[in-house]
């Protein structure tokens, strides 16, 4: 008994992520903006997970607001670089910096793991051992388009044979931007699908310019609104707001997407006011950059992509 006692024991230690004290690393994280609905998620069980889970000493983790900022951003990262973490999980302002800092972080032999915001791929084929965890944003607009395509109408309640559209994109500098707003169109002309694009701008992932942007099209457009694409929940949160006020009514004759499927959102889902959304696996991709950067910081060579599925939400 004692010996079944003592294997089931270590077979529960291995299976946790856990990391001896003494050899626990320092490890730097800055995140894009703490200001941002689905990041802050994303932060707060990262960091619960390398503490409770894994065992790291809260004083061995720091965490940075980038503050939507750049430079900000980069001197944090070189404070890190200066201060000789172990590893760094960077979670970019600009996608397009990433170059700068794996060329830093490889001189100073030190691993990175980016999150959320993917480096470009001629930048992930630099030398280094860094790599990228996150989420293959085409997926999640295609499913988008896939949850109109799902409904009798097809999209199209003003019955003039086209879904005719409103696009709120996040920050377009994005790939998560740039992809969901493409595949969420294109699941739709892959079906046959005539799509009418009424408008398109960018709300840059924020509730209140959701809120704004949605407004102003459902004042431009009216009825011709047969749904409104949000890149984001947050946005389509605000987009929600906008529609409730024009006295529109979700399923009867529009349609809300969005992504990320934060708690209200599918609360909204389930009461029919938002046609659907999409899960942003916060804790896979958490848990996937954690377990990573122990990994690197423990000398072990990373892969170069790290995926988690996305994972369609509707009623
Ligand atoms: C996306 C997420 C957005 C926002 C953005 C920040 O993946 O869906 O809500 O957090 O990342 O880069």
């Amino acid at each position: 008994m004692k010996k079944i006692l003592a294997i089931l024991m270590a077979m529960m230690i291995l299976a946790t992520c856990s990391v001896a004290m003494a050899d626990a690393p320092k490890i730097g994280i800055t995140i894009y903006q703490f200001a941002d609905n689905f990041m802050t998620l994303y932060r707060e069980e990262l960091v619960r997970y390398l503490t409770e889970d894994c065992g790291i000493p809260a004083e061995n983790i720091t965490v940075m607001d980038g503050k939507n900022d750049q430079a900000e951003q980069s001197n944090q990262i070189d404070a890190f670089i200066a201060d000789n973490v172990d590893v760094m999980i960077l979670n970019m302002v600009q996608s397009s910096s990433a170059a700068a800092v794996i060329q830093k972080a490889d001189a100073a032999g030190i691993p990175v793991v980016f999150i959320n915001r993917e480096p470009s791929a001629e930048d992930m084929a630099l030398n280094g051992n860094f790599c990228y965890v996150g989420a293959d944003a085409r997926q999640s607009g295609t499913m988008q388009g896939n949850i109109v395509l799902a409904a009798e109408n097809k999209g199209d309640f003003n019955g003039n044979g086209a879904v005719d559209y409103v696009m709120i994109m996040g920050d377009p500098e994005n790939v998560d931007a740039q992809y969901r707003t493409e595949f969420s169109v294109k699941a739709l002309t892959d079906a046959g699908l005539t799509v009418n694009e009424l408008f398109k701008q960018r709300g840059d992932w924020d509730q209140t310019k959701g809120q704004e942007l949605a407004a102003t099209a459902l004042t431009q457009f009216g009825n011709d609104v047969d749904v409104i694409f949000c890149n984001n929940d947050a946005m389509a949160l605000g987009a929600y707001q906008a529609i409730v006020d024009a006295g529109r009514v979700v399923g009867e004759d529009i349609m809300l997407l969005g992504v990320d499927a934060l708690a209200e959102c599918v609360e909204m889902v389930n009461e029919g006011k938002m046609t659907g959304t999409v899960l942003n696996d916060h804790v896979g991709q958490s848990h996937t950059a954690a377990d990573a950067a122990l990994k690197a910081a423990a000398g072990e060579t990373l892969e170069k992509y790290y995926w988690v599925d996305y994972v369609m939400v509707t009623k």
